[in-house]
């Protein structure tokens, strides 16, 4: 496995594998890396000749300068991670590489992006949008791998490929759990212990909700879903929504769509969390 820090390194690594004639996926991270980062990189290597791994803390995604200052970096603990699951290279750019001179362009796929994490996070999917294309263009990948737990950031994704023609495959993966049911994510290193304890809450209410939906209407699993979450200690519910899982907006009863799928943002402390569960698919 090799560690390259520009394009240039990169493209150069990428052309010798080509010239192999291998295919070449890239995941695109933010470091970090827990098993569910692994399992889309272990994917990553065994559907294409070679997996490149980007490490990122993309700046112009984070409309919350803490967020941005506390976000874990472990480049160190991530190599070793990938180096265990087989990535050729792992791409990790300064600052400076990724954006010379600032990003102007303006990425807008309303209304998959107005909604949800759009509306608490002005600017954010503009920010993936911009780095998310710097690495298509960087690395040209024929496929590109991204988590389903990003529910929204991966439609919103499928969106963009689909508008600028980029010639690769996105693959969505299955959210990856803790064994009690927690989503994985690299904020959780963030929870103390009894944030993780309350943290799991969320996901328990939206496997019960799913019980709850099979019986009820759309309106009644909401209110259970919040109810659920206001009486949970140390929780604090920024949205739940029931959306249809491809146009991201909400629906009314579960007739009018074929794909719906709950999603939902916690504040545990200072921590923000996100899931989602489908309840029709
Ligand atoms: O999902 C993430 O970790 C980030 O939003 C991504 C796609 C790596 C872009 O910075």
């Amino acid at each position: 496995m090799k560690i390259v820090h520009t394009i240039k390194d990169l493209q150069a690594g990428l052309s010798a594998l080509r010239a192999q004639g291998k295919k070449v996926g890239l995941v695109p991270t933010m470091g970090a890396l827990h098993a569910g980062h692994a399992s889309l990189v272990k994917r990553c290597v065994a559907e294409n000749g070679a997996a490149v791994v980007s490490v990122f803390v993309n700046p112009t995604q984070f409309n919350d300068k803490n967020d941005l200052e506390k976000y874990p970096r472990t480049l160190e603990a991530d190599c070793a991670l990938l180096e265990a699951c087989g990535a050729a290279f792992v791409f990790a750019p300064s600052v400076a590489e990724m954006y010379p001179e600032p990003d102007t362009r303006q990425f807008s796929y309303a209304p998959l992006d107005t909604v949800m994490e759009g509306a608490f996070r002005p600017g954010h999917f503009n920010g993936v949008c911009q780095i998310v294309s710097k690495l298509f263009d960087a690395v040209k990948p024929d496929r590109a791998y991204f988590g389903e737990k990003d529910f929204q950031q991966l439609a919103i994704i499928r969106e963009m490929v689909r508008q600028m023609n980029y010639p690769l495959e996105i693959v969505g993966c299955p959210i990856v759990r803790e064994e009690d049911g927690l989503a994985l994510s690299s904020r959780n290193a963030r929870l103390s212990a009894g944030e993780r304890k309350n943290a799991l809450k969320i996901s328990q209410t939206l496997f019960e909700s799913r019980t709850f939906a099979a019986s009820h209407t759309v309106a009644e699993t909401q209110k259970f879903v919040e109810d659920a979450i206001a009486a949970a200690p140390g929780l604090r519910l920024e949205y739940f929504e029931l959306v249809d899982g491809n146009t991201l907006q909400r629906i009314a009863n579960w007739e009018e769509t074929a794909y719906a799928v709950g999603c939902i943002t916690v504040f545990c402390g200072e921590v923000r969390l996100i899931d989602n569960v489908k309840y029709k698919e």
